[in-house]
């Protein structure tokens, strides 16, 4: 049997974003620009999952925001599901997930996963009516990411990844095929942040999603990914663009722990190692 040919779900061609920042101090001075992505070529097929890694400051999530429409690319072409990204942000075919959980403080963890599906329900102003229809959903959407028998809880009653759990209900309500994700772990301790890996997993088994994963650690994303891309600040000499290596990771499927004891888990670290050096010049 022929493995089936897929289209990529998400397709980023020679893309580049320059920041225009004015000249501190300068009144009246040209802008000065800074090149902070640069030639970014990348397929990603569906269901892979596929993380950046670079370091602080060489425009991570610069390029992830241009996935999700939330920044313009400068140069070059995006789609994600065949369409341009903020289209597919508001079709709901994609869906971004923050470094820190950007939840509603006054609104308990059930509202602000209902707050998609209140958003896109073109009947608003009947909404108290119609809660009640997506209810299910939200709970559902909950217990994925088990936090069953939260749902009444406002968001600083939860701890730190609790919040995150809410964030990734929240963006999986309706139902994304894509999605992107920034540095989502970072601010949480080795066990929770190990324990979101092994669920993010799961869900993304589940639900044969397609994820973008920005981290800056080349453990997590050797451990969760099919494909790791090491970015430097602006074009490295050596490639002309700001994608210093592509790593195919290759480790067996599904991703378990005791995967981080073996050589071949270290040997990718060490690869990633090497291609983040050389982002700073210290090959
Ligand atoms: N809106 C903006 N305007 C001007 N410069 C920006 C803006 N956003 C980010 N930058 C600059 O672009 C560079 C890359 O930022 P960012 O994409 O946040 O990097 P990373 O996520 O890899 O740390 C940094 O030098 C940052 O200061
Ligand atoms: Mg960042």
């Amino acid at each position: 049997m022929t493995a089936a040919v897929t289209a990529p779900i998400i397709r980023l061609e020679a893309v580049s974003k320059t920041y225009d920042l004015p000249r501190a101090g300068a009144r009246g001075a040209a802008d000065r620009a800074l090149n902070v992505v640069y030639d970014l070529s990348l397929d990603v097929q569906p269901r892979e999952f596929v993380s950046i890694v670079g370091p602080s400051g060489c425009g991570k999530t610069t390029a992830l925001f241009m996935l999700a429409g939330l920044r313009e690319a400068s140069a070059g072409r995006i789609e994600v599901c065949g369409r341009p990204p903020r289209e597919a942000v508001r079709a709901g075919l994609s869906s971004v997930i923050f470094q820190q959980p950007v939840l509603f403080e006054w609104l308990t963890a059930e509202e602000n996963v209902l707050l998609p599906l209140r958003m896109r329900d073109a009947r608003w102003w009947a909404w108290p009516a119609r809660r009640g229809r997506y209810l299910a959903a939200a709970r559902r959407a909950l217990e994925t990411v088990e936090l069953s028998g939260f749902e009444h809880y406002y968001p600083d009653a939860l701890s730190g990844g609790m919040q995150q759990r809410v964030a990734i209900a929240r963006a999986l309500t309706l139902d994304p095929q894509v999605l992107l994700m920034d540095e989502p772990f970072g601010a949480l301790d080795e066990i929770t942040r190990d324990r979101m890996n092994l669920e993010l997993i799961r869900l993304a088994e589940a639900r044969g999603l397609t994820i973008v994963f920005v981290t800056h650690s080349i453990e997590e994303a050797v451990f969760l990914s099919d494909r790791v891309v090491v970015m430097s600040r602006g074009p490295s000499p050596a490639t002309g663009s700001s994608v210093v290596r592509v790593l195919d990771v290759g480790l067996p499927h599904p991703r378990q722990l005791a995967l981080k004891e073996e050589p071949a888990f270290f040997q990718k670290v060490r690869e990633g190692r090497e291609a983040l050096r050389q982002t700073q010049g210290v090959a």
